[in-house]
């Protein structure tokens, strides 16, 4: 099958779905390939916050209804450390700004209705994708799509197929700069069936490691323990994590977690990574595949979604003046944004988490900045700043 487009879009994650939605709007054709199907990646669990900025572009896209009536505002967060809470107020401190608590594959479901009820083409569950001819004015993408060959000609092609995508090596290696740092330890995952512990997110530093409580609905909450990156998750039990849960969250006026039965348990790995340039030739990449971050400043889809925002406005610059100025500048425009995200996510992951190899120096460092952090109207206004978003223009 052969299929001609004006953008081909390789990923339907965040980045490469808002992409596609936020083309048509500019009256340009995008076709998007997917490895998994629609069943898969409606139903993978990931980010949970979405950032004002993120929450604007959902509602201006028409996507915003469901994530309205049935996402959670949160006009603050709690961090907890010495046995004591203390809150972040973002209202305040930002002038009115907050965050959304509303599931990635949520946003993920409301994309994909939207992107079909206005007739674009997603392929579901492609395999052995290849990109060809990127240096050149006519872009190729070959997969195979239901036992068939297809073969994708397009202007420019997107590479926003996350961090384990094919994209990012289609890019020479002589080209790019690699930024990249592993964290000597991961985080255990749990979904709880129980209703929320806090109406806030809680960000809890303790002598046992990191944890974290979020929500993701009224009947089920979603938290997180520091754990070895390497552990097998067999040797966890459920007792064993809601009794490190309760140990590390535990506060001196009697504060209680609400336990429930666990429906979902899993590792992840923790690292930082960046790609530069995010282009070459007429493969541009967005989101997880030029970039990670660690969960702890809740940036990845945000940043995924802000990179394809400049994309969008790059490629409609290009075909509505035919001016590539803006295309020029997407790597660099992108690249700011990026390295702000990836140093507050990397401080919010050194103040909060213990490290095997610190010393009692080193952790009368982070309690030193946590204390900071709480007491000064400036170093909480930073935090504040960051965690609900620059604004896009930034
Ligand atoms: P992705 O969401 O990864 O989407 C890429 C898509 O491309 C996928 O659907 C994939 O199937 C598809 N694909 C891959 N290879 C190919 C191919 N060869 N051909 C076609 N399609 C392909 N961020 C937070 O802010 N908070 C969190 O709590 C959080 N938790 C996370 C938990 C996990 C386990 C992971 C992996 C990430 C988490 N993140 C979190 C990060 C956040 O989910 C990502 O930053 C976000 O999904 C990035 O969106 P994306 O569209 O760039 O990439
Ligand atoms: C989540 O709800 O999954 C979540 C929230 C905040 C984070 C990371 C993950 O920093």
């Amino acid at each position: 099958m052969n299929i001609r487009t004006q953008v081909g879009i390789v990923g339907a994650g965040p980045a490469g779905l808002m992409l596609a939605l936020l083309l048509a709007r500019e009256g340009i054709d995008a076709v998007v390939l997917e490895s998994r199907s629609r069943a898969e990646i409606e139903s993978t669990i990931r980010a949970g916050v979405l950032e004002q900025g993120t929450v604007d572009l959902m509602t201006e896209l028409g996507v915003g209804e469901r994530m309205r009536r049935e996402g959670a505002v949160h006009s603050g967060i709690e961090l907890r450390f010495g046995g004591a809470g203390h809150r972040i107020d973002f209202t305040d401190l930002t002038g009115g700004r907050g965050i959304m608590l509303y599931p990635q594959h949520e946003v993920i479901k409301d994309c994909v209705a939207a992107r079909l009820a206005e007739g674009g083409t997603i392929l579901f569950s492609v395999s052995d994708v290849r990109l060809d001819n990127v240096v050149t004015n006519q872009p190729l993408i070959r997969c195979l799509h239901e036992g068939g060959q297809v073969e994708l000609h397009c202007d420019f092609i997107a590479g926003c197929d996350g961090f384990h995508g094919v994209s990012r090596a289609s890019l020479p290696e002589a080209e790019l700069r690699v930024f990249s740092r592993s964290y000597p330890f991961g985080w255990l995952g749990i979904l709880m069936q129980a209703p929320p512990s806090a109406s806030e997110l809680i960000y809890a530093y303790s002598e046992r490691g990191f944890a974290l409580v979020s929500t993701r609905s009224p009947e089920l909450q979603r938290l997180y323990i520091q754990c070895d990156p390497t552990d097998d998750i067999a040797n966890w039990s459920d007792e064993l994590i809601l009794d490190e849960l309760q140990a590390r969250l535990v506060t001196h006026d009697g504060w209680e977690l609400l336990a429930g039965p666990v429906t979902q348990k899993s590792i992840l790995a923790m690292r930082s990574f960046v790609i530069e340039p995010m282009q070459y030739g007429r493969l541009f990449l967005a989101g997880d595949a030029a970039h990670i971050v660690p969960p702890t400043g809740a940036k990845g889809l945000n940043l995924a979604v802000a990179d394809v925002r400049h994309l969008a406005r790059a490629l409609a610059h290009f075909y509505q003046r035919q001016q590539t100025d803006l295309l020029e500048a997407y790597s660099t425009t992108c690249l700011r944004r990026v390295w702000r995200a990836e140093h507050f996510s990397w401080w919010m992951t050194s103040m909060l988490h213990r490290f095997p190899d610190d010393d009692a120096f080193q952790q009368r460092m982070q309690r030193a900045q946590l204390d900071y952090t709480v007491t000064s109207r400036a170093a909480a206004m930073s935090l504040a700043e960051n965690y609900v978003g620059l604004p896009f223009d930034w």
